[in-house]
């Protein structure tokens, strides 16, 4: 059970996310559960703010005030939502324009003034909050899209705070951001921050190409200079896992013991592929079915042996181009399966569900392909954790080069998932690769992930934040 306080302490370290690492649910008896919340954000900092004593502020997925509390050693700090507030900040203005734009357009953006009112309303709300809970000096660390007015809200009360903003997913070039009505309003946001980082160095170039050609500011190379004389630094901070902390798991003898059951209640296939997402049309999990499908179908790969588990955490429900995928996939799996499987051998399972850490290390263990295709992703942390997870060198991780996560994961196979043929061939080099190639790029991908791990990420970012400032 969770403590709680009326009273906020004061941190030295502020994070401002849109969740609190825990999502607060009750259950048909009336009892409260705490629940990990989804996605890779908080898969991410969860570690950083062990390690680091501070406070995390962020939406607890209610709409009543809760006091902060501490939950398995980490000061979590509340900010409620009301029902509207859900809808139009946060299916609305965040998952329903910004989400889609930031993503290539890949689904079209809506625009709503309202919408937008709500965002302005709620970024003040998390704002307020920090301003109460960071100490003087302290730094404060807002993350993502859903809070890019927080930094100027904030310095514009506490100017003695320094201020970092970390952008999660990608950042579109002026060609789709000048799209949005309130373009201005939320480049002015993040030049509150001392430290604007990316995942990658194209994100920070359209930004400060943005800035100079929208709000005018001169800029030398990836610094910019605000007319009162303030600098804001941008930069690429390409984030990762507890790739050490992750093996361990993976390593456990239960572990081990789970990937056997696996693929004994598959059947034991001869090749075992998976895919993990969030259920979310950036994930590309549409076009990586058709191609397996496909492959059964041409006779390329046998049912007999082959099998693709999927698993995809329900997300965004209530959005409408998520219902729409949720629907399209259902359709897919129940096509392929009923055309190609027989009683007793299905060749898709699609789990949709999300299960724990230890589940997940499990499964990564038990797949010799891990199929990672998002048509856009700013990183993608599962490609990385399959790697932590393969502690022998074997598998074969197939990436898409619209991930993040592949320009530093330069052995995988990689793939352009708008092509399907592509996307066939490359699914059948990984599952007919000989071991030796597979143990060499495997070698050489763990090393990148266990050099450039989460605490890494953090401490590159912090520091190169306290010394702009
Ligand atoms: P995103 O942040 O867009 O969801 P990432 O790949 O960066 O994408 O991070 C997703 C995180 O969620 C990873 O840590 C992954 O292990 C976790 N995850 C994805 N699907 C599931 C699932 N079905 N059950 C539990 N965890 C999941
Ligand atoms: O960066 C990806 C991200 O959007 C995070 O901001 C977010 O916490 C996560 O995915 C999960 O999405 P949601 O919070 O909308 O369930």
């Amino acid at each position: 059970m969770p403590s709680s306080s009326s009273t906020i302490s004061q941190a030295d370290l502020v994070v401002v996310a849109n969740r609190l690492p825990v999502d607060r649910t009750v259950d048909d008896a009336g009892t409260t559960h705490w629940q990990t919340s989804p996605g890779g954000l908080v898969t991410a900092l969860e570690p950083v703010m062990r390690k680091n004593a501070g406070a995390w502020i962020g939406w607890h997925g209610a709409d009543d005030d809760v006091d902060p509390f501490e939950h398995e050693g980490l000061s979590l700090v509340p900010v409620p939502l009301s029902v509207q507030e859900v809808e139009e900040y946060y299916e609305g203005f965040s998952n329903s324009t910004l989400w889609p734009l930031y993503h290539d357009v890949i689904a079209a953006p809506k625009f709503h003034r309202e919408w937008w009112d709500a965002y302005v309303a709620v970024n003040r709300r998390f704002a307020d909050r920090a301003v109460e809970v960071a100490a003087e000096g302290a730094v404060v660390w807002i993350q993502d899209y859903q809070l890019q007015l927080v930094p100027q809200m904030l310095r514009e009360q506490r100017p003695d705070l320094r201020i970092g903003f970390f952008l999660h997913i990608p950042f579109p070039p002026a060609e789709l951001f000048n799209q949005i009505p309130w373009r201005r309003q939320l480049l002015e946001g993040l030049l509150g921050a001392d430290l604007v980082g990316f995942q990658l160095p194209g994100a920070a170039t359209n930004f400060v190409r943005l800035i100079r050609s929208r709000v005018g500011h001169r800029t030398t190379r990836n610094t910019i200079h605000l007319p009162d004389g303030r600098n804001v630094d941008t930069r690429a901070f390409p984030i990762s896992i507890d790739s050490a902390g992750l093996e361990e798991m993976a390593r456990e003898p239960e572990t081990q013991q789970r990937a056997r059951e696996i693929r004994d209640n598959l059947g034991n296939p001869k090749t075992l592929l998976l895919g993990v997402d969030r259920l979310d049309y950036t994930k590309g999990i549409t076009q990586r079915l058709r191609a397996f499908g496909e492959l059964v179908a041409d006779g390329a790969v046998d049912a007999d042996e082959v099998m693709f588990v999927q698993v995809a955490t329900p997300s965004r429900e209530r959005v409408e181009q998520y219902r729409v995928l949720r629907d399209d996939i259902d359709r897919l799996v129940g096509r392929v399966n009923g055309d190609l499987g027989h009683i007793g051998r299905q060749p898709i399972t699609y789990l949709h569900t999300s299960y724990p850490r230890t589940e997940m290390a499990a499964l990564f263990r038990a797949a010799d392909v891990m199929v990672v295709t998002p048509l856009r992703d700013g990183m993608n942390l599962v490609a990385k954790e399959y790697v932590a997870c393969k502690y022998d060198d074997k598998g074969a991780l197939v990436l898409s080069e619209f991930a993040g996560a592949s320009a530093e994961l330069k052995q995988a196979f990689h793939v352009n998932p708008y092509d399907i043929n592509g996307l066939k061939s490359t699914l059948l080099a990984a599952m007919r690769a000989d071991s030796r190639d597979l143990s060499r790029r495997m070698r050489a991908m763990r090393r990148q992930v266990s050099e450039h791990d989460i605490a890494k990420w953090a401490s590159d970012f912090l520091s190169e934040l306290r010394r702009t400032a």
